[in-house]
């Protein structure tokens, strides 16, 4: 079996409802995901939970709930927000199934065969209200500690701790001598700036059952359970584990699968938030390294959402909740909104505002208008039958798909859509230079219309392929009113000249319906 592409999201904890950070992870790896089954390969996209640690369980406490009924009840409602996002994941990861588990339980073994860890005692300051160690950097500047640490006592603590160490300038060679390792430049920077400046500490990897009892049990003493982030990054390589794939499972000496055998690792991107970092390309790649595993292409990093100018927090209520944006305005109209507001990088601010300027304007009067328009004219004029045809805008319909391509790759979504828009932009200009309602009128003009109306067809079938990625349900849409029987979802159909003359096209229909634009309560 040839490797598919493997792209993954962070997995999140269960210990509340999704919000837009959440949402717009999913649907950036999506936007990927989707660009290369346009590019014609194999696609798996991992998405899921992190159902450990003691978040989750304060959360369960908090509901009144046992753990597990409390984990099983919400990854119900998150997975039916990964549907809701249209998203193409090909599997969804629970952390505390059966299937996950016993591959933490290998790697663990793995491990420890290669005397990769050590027991150690710890003796530091305790904070039971917030349930961690404090560090010298928690203490005010008079040596005492806040208040809201509760009461902190000094306690001692056996624990198992992970050789990172002594892996410390490979990492920093790995990430040198592989500049797509980390993306974009700027958290590669960051990472280089702190493994140049810092003591790699190892890894403390377990938490005493006393103290935390929700989670992986430490296979070799059973007095441990596994601390959530050994668990959690597990994740990306348990899935290819549990389908089959042959590098991960003969790393772990796992034995040949009795199903499938997809081949999955090492994954091609990992994308997550800029604040898990150091767990992504530190941590996780020296783990990798241990097990005898190759390490994945890229981290992509991308920025954080704040509402308003603000952090976004429930206490306050200046949360934006995307289910009620995707109920109503549509699912496009909240993918489009993310992908186009916010570059992979840097932080981004949401405000209702923007989000109705940029659907009235570029959705609504700019894309939506040249479909309809070009649509309703076709019919008017000449039945809806594509004429012979026609070049006109043919270069430069074909410099805005190798731009929009050559965006897409390298993960500059945002660039991608600005590109499409080129084209949209371009030939709404066209229509209103042209005036094919004008050429209408006049018999002698009948040759000069047809031209116009074919490279107006053209462009918005190819503006339906380019489209796909990012928003699927319009693609389709336009694909549909285009009367095509293909499914626009193959970049190579982005190439001049695919509609065919003496096609009968479809009736047109708004594919972003003009909105009341009243301010909203
Ligand atoms: N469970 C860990 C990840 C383990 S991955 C092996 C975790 N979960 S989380 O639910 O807190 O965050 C999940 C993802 O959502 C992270 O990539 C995080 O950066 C992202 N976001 C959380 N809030 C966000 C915003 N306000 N904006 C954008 N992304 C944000 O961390």
């Amino acid at each position: 079996m040839s490797k598919q592409f493997y792209i993954t999201t962070a997995i999140d904890y269960v210990n509340g409802e999704p919000h837009l950070g959440h949402a717009y992870e999913k649907v950036i790896t999506d936007v990927i995901a989707r660009t290369h089954v346009a590019l014609g390969e194999e696609v798996f996209y991992l998405t899921g939970l992190d159902e450990h640690g003691q978040k989750v369980e304060q959360a369960a406490k908090d509901a009144g709930m046992e753990t597990q009924a409390y984990c099983d009840r919400l990854a119900a409602s998150w997975q039916s927000f990964v549907k809701k996002l249209g998203l193409i994941n090909r599997d969804f990861v629970r952390t505390t199934s059966p299937r996950h588990k016993d591959v933490v339980q290998a790697v663990l073994n793995r491990l420890n065969d290669k005397g990769e860890f050590y027991k150690k005692t710890y003796t530091g300051w305790y904070s039971a209200k917030e349930e961690t160690f404090l560090t010298e950097k928690d203490r005010n500047e008079d040596g005492s500690f806040d208040s809201k640490w509760g009461t902190v006592t000094e306690l001692e603590e056996d624990n198992y701790y992970f050789k990172l160490g002594e892996h410390q300038q490979w990492l920093i060679d790995h990430i040198e001598s592989n500049p797509d390792f980390v993306q974009p430049t700027n958290r590669r920077n960051e990472v280089l700036g702190f493994l140049k400046n810092n003591k790699l500490e190892d890894l403390c990897s377990t938490r005493p059952q006393n103290r935390l009892s929700w989670g992986i049990p430490f296979p070799f003493d059973a007095e441990f359970v596994t601390y959530v982030w050994f668990d959690a990054l597990t994740n990306y390589i348990s899935i290819p584990a549990a389908h089959g794939d042959d590098t991960v499972r003969s790393a772990l000496q796992l034995g040949a699968s009795s199903g499938e055998s997809l081949s999955l690792w090492p994954a091609d991107v990992h994308v997550i938030g800029k604040d898990i970092l150091k767990f992504h390309t530190v941590y996780w790649p020296i783990m990798l390294k241990a097990m005898g595993l190759p390490l994945p292409k890229t981290v992509l990093v991308h920025g954080w959402w704040q509402k308003d100018g603000e952090k976004m927090s429930k206490s306050t209520g200046n949360v934006v909740d995307p289910v009620a944006v995707i109920d109503e305005w549509g699912l496009d109209a909240f993918r489009y909104y993310v992908v186009r507001e916010l570059g992979i990088g840097p932080d981004g601010n949401w405000t209702d505002e923007s989000f109705s300027n940029r659907y009235s304007n570029e959705l609504a009067n700019g894309l939506g208008n040249l479909a309809n328009r070009s649509l309703s004219m076709l019919g008017r004029y000449r039945d809806g039958i594509v004429p012979a045809r026609h070049d006109e805008l043919a270069e430069e319909a074909a410099r805005f798909v190798g731009e929009t391509v050559a965006h897409l790759k390298s993960h500059n979504l945002q660039a991608g859509l600005q590109s499409i828009w080129g084209l949209v932009r371009r030939a709404n200009e066209y229509v209103d230079k042209t005036a094919p309602f004008k050429l209408a009128k006049d018999p002698t003009q009948s040759e000069r219309l047809d031209e116009v109306l074919y490279n107006l067809t053209e462009v918005v079938r190819i503006l339906g392929v380019l489209l796909w990625p990012f928003i699927p349900e319009s693609a389709g849409r336009i694909f549909q009113q285009l009367q095509l029987e293909d499914s626009p979802d193959r970049l190579a159909l982005a190439e001049w000249g695919g509609m065919k003359a003496g096609h009968q096209t479809g009736k047109p229909a708004p594919l972003f319906p003009r909105k009341d634009l009243a301010p909203r309560n």
